[in-house]
C-alpha cells in the first residue's frame, strides 16, 4: 500500500468529514480513528451541522464513542426539510473556502448529507460517500432522495453490501469508483460490545415496573419515520398494536423526541401508558447496545438497529413496507412487518413461539470497514496529489 504523496514541501489538504445526526456518529467514529492511525496519517477534521442538537441525540454520542470535538459546529438546528438543507449549505460554503479541503466525506442518508456534498460538489472538490448505494426504491423517503443524489454527485463511494454496488452500476456510476468496504456500524458496535450497560439497569433507571424485570423477557421499540409518526390516524394504530404486543411481551420504548412531540400534539399518551411499557428518553450509545443484545426482539423503523440487531443475532421486527438494506432480511435477523396490527402481532407470536430470525453475519460485517476505508482512501490520496505534482 503506497503512502499518501504530496508535491514536495506541502502540507497534506484535510478531509471535511461531516456529522449532522445522530445515526452519523456511529459512522463516522471509527472512520476518523482509521485515518489518523493511517501511515501516514490522513488529515480529517471534523465538521458538525448541528441538524441534531439535544444532549441525548448528540453530545453524550460523541464522548462515548471517543469523537473529538468538531472544528466547526454549524449549528443548524430543526427547520423544513428545504430550510435545513439550504441552512446546511449556506453555512458550510465558507468553512469549505476556508479550509480547502482535499475531499469532502459524508456518511448515510441525512440532510446533512445531501447539503455538504452539494456544496462541495459545486466547488469541483471530490466527494466520498460512505454508505453509499442502499436503496428503498421508495421517493417518498426524504432519506431515499438524500441518498440517490449524493451518489450521483460523488467521486468515490464506498458500500455495506453487494447489492448495494449493482444498484449503483445501474444507476450508470462508473465501477472504479465504487468500493466495496463492509458496514462501518458494525466496526463500532464490536469494538463498543463489551462496554454495554446492563439492560437491567437501564431499565430500572427509566422505572420499570416489578412487574417488567421479573417477566424475564422485554422487546424494544424505537420509531420516528415521518411515515409512522406523522399521521395521527397511522401513529394511533401502531400505538394500539404495541398496547396489545405489551400483553405479551413487555416493551421498552425509547422515544425519540419528534415522536415525543408527536404523540403529545395528537393526545395518545394514554395509549401506552401501562406498567409492562416503560418509556425511556433516547440512549447513550452502551445503554442501547445492551438494550437490543438482551432483548426478545427489536421493533422499529430505524436504518441502524436493522443492522446492528442482525450483526447482533436479535430478531428485528422492521415496521415499514421495505427496506434499503435488503441484506438485513436475505441474510439478517429482520422481517418486514409494516404497520398493520395483524403482521406485527403475528410476528411477535412467531419468535416467542421458535425464537425468531437468528441470521448470519454478513460479508465485511467484520469490524474492519474503516480500515478498508483509510487503506484505499490513503492510495487514492496519493494517486490524486501525484497527478496535482
Ligand atoms: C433525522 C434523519 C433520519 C434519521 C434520524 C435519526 C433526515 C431527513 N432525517 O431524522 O434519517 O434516521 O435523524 O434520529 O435527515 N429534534 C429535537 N432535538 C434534536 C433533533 C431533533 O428535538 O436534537 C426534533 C425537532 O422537533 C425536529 C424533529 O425532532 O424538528 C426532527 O428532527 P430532524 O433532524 O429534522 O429529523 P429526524 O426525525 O431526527
Amino acid at each position: 500500500m503506497s503512502a499518501t504523496v504530496t508535491p514536495a514541501g506541502q502540507t497534506p489538504k484535510p478531509i471535511l468529514c461531516v456529522v449532522g445526526a445522530r445515526p452519523n456518529y456511529m459512522k463516522m467514529a471509527p472512520i476518523i480513528q482509521a485515518m489518523a492511525a493511517h501511515h501516514p496519517p490522513i488529515p480529517a477534521l471534523l465538521i458538525h451541522t448541528g441538524q441534531h442538537y439535544d444532549s441525548a441525540m448528540n453530545d453524550q454520542f460523541f464522548l462515548a464513542l471517543g469523537l473529538p470535538a468538531p472544528t466547526v459546529n454549524l449549528e443548524v438546528g430543526s427547520a423544513s426539510h428545504a430550510m435545513q438543507t439550504a441552512e446546511i449549505m449556506k453555512r458550510f460554503e465558507p468553512v469549505v473556502d476556508q479550509y480547502d479541503p482535499a475531499a469532502v466525506l459524508v456518511v448515510g442518508d441525512v440532510n446533512s448529507t445531501i447539503a455538504c456534498a452539494l456544496v462541495a460538489s459545486k466547488k469541483n472538490i471530490p466527494v466520498i460517500h460512505v454508505e453509499a448505494g442502499l436503496r428503498s426504491y421508495d421517493r417518498t423517503m426524504p432519506e431515499e432522495i438524500n441518498r440517490v443524489l449524493t451518489d450521483q454527485i460523488a467521486d468515490l463511494l464506498y458500500t455495506t453490501e453487494r447489492s448495494a454496488g449493482d444498484n449503483l452500476r445501474r444507476e450508470g456510476i462508473a465501477d472504479e469508483r465504487i468500493v466495496f468496504v463492509g458496514n462501518v456500524m458494525i466496526d463500532t458496535l464490536l469494538t463498543h460490545k463489551p462496554h454495554a450497560v446492563a439492560a437491567e439497569k437501564t431499565l430500572r433507571n427509566g422505572g420499570a415496573s416489578p412487574a417488567f424485570l421479573t417477566a424475564g423477557q422485554y422487546g424494544v421499540v424505537t420509531m420516528h419515520r415521518p411515515s409512522n409518526v406523522d399521521d395521527p390516524q397511522i401513529l394511533r394504530g401502531i400505538l394500539d398494536v404495541l398496547q396489545q404486543v405489551s400483553s405479551q411481551l413487555p416493551l421498552a420504548f425509547t422515544m425519540h423526541p419528534r415522536t415525543r412531540q408527536k404523540i403529545q400534539e395528537f393526545g395518545l399518551e394514554s395509549l401506552i401508558q401501562s406498567d409492562r411499557i416503560v418509556l425511556l428518553p433516547p440512549q447513550g450509545y452502551f445503554e442501547m447496545l445492551g438494550l437490543m443484545a438482551e432483548a426478545t426482539l427489536v421493533l422499529t423503523d430505524s436504518g441502524g438497529l436493522q443492522d446492528e440487531t442482525t450483526a447482533l443475532g436479535v430478531p428485528c421486527l422492521t415496521m415499514r413496507n421495505n427496506t434499503e438494506r435488503p441484506i438485513t432480511v436475505d441474510q439478517g435477523t429482520s422481517t418486514l412487518v409494516g404497520q398493520d396490527a395483524h403482521n406485527i402481532l403475528t410476528a411477535v407470536e412467531d419468535v416467542l413461539k421458535t425464537g425468531g430470525k437468528r441470521g448470519r453475519t454478513p460479508e465485511y460485517w467484520d469490524g474492519h470497514a474503516a480500515e478498508r476505508i483509510a487503506r484505499h482512501l490513503g492510495e487514492w490520496l496519493g494517486l490524486k496529489n501525484l497527478k496535482a505534482a
